[in-house]
């Protein structure tokens, strides 16, 4: 079975487009799987691309399409996410918060990744590498400005969903290391409106570079752990 793998979900977001190309030029990935919810507009023989139905992941489906491949992948990177649009706002304060914009964040920060690793667990290779993005602002102990509301909360929650899943895997034999992972400030459609003059940030492929960097190193003992895209750890 073909393990020179990879999957990206979120395979048109900034950095999960990234990804794609950076797997493709990446000498050990024969095959790469992008899934997202709009139609990807370059393709080629080494990419399989499937769309899917964010609100439903449907997990069969989802696997059939891998399955498709005969591969068991080896590195597995979960990119959705979003901070505003699609009913959700990056709430400065309580007054903006409503449930259904608080409901649309989980859905999408924290259920959503959660079933996607849900649906392709059975078919990676047992030491697979899962790459989940989170973002630091999920992080309680280093919330120093508020605001964000369902973004913050929702993160918070992937992460805690992760961490859980996490303990579940660490009980086998054999079992893949999966990792929530804050990419780094990045120019994307998401962060471009919160992008100050004097804000540090990367473009999308040098945060993809990161990223594979990361998910092609040793991370048996980061399982289960919240940390920057070089792998240092950071506080719940
Ligand atoms: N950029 C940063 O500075 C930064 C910092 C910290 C953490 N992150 C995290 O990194 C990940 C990728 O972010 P990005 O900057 O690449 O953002 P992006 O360019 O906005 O891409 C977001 C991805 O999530 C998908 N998505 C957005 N809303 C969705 C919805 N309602 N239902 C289903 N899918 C949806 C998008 O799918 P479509 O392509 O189909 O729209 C896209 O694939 C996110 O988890 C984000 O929280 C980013």
């Amino acid at each position: 079975m073909n393990t020179d793998a990879a999957i990206v979900f979120g395979a048109t977001g900034g950095i999960g487009a990234a990804l794609i190309n950076r797997l493709l030029q990446h000498a050990s990935y024969r095959t790469v799987i992008g899934f997202s919810r709009r139609p990807c507009s370059s393709l080629c023989d080494r990419l399989g691309y499937y769309t899917f139905d964010p609100q439903q992941p449907d997990q069969a489906a989802l696997r059939a399409s891998i399955d498709r491949h005969g591969v068991t992948p080896r590195t597995v990177i979960v990119a959705t996410g979003g901070l505003d649009g699609d009913g959700m706002f990056p709430e400065k304060n309580l007054g903006r918060v409503t449930a259904q914009s608080l409901l649309a964040s989980f859905n999408l920060n924290a259920i959503l990744p959660l079933m996607l690793v849900k649906a392709c667990l059975p078919v990676l290779k047992p030491d697979a590498n899962i790459l989940v993005l989170s973002a630091k602002v999920g992080s309680i102990d280093d919330n120093r400005y508020g605001g964000w509301y369902g973004y913050r909360m929702s993160k918070s929650a992937l992460n805690m969903g992760m961490k859980t899943l996490a303990i579940e895997l660490a009980r086998r034999k054999h079992h893949p290391n999966l990792l929530l992972v804050h990419p780094g400030t990045t120019r994307t459609e998401m962060s471009s409106p919160y992008l100050h003059s004097d804000t540090y940030f990367a473009e999308p492929d040098k945060t993809a570079d990161r990223l594979l960097e990361l998910a092609n190193s040793e991370l048996a003992q980061k399982h289960g752990q919240f940390v920057h895209w070089d792998g240092s750890t950071i506080r719940w």
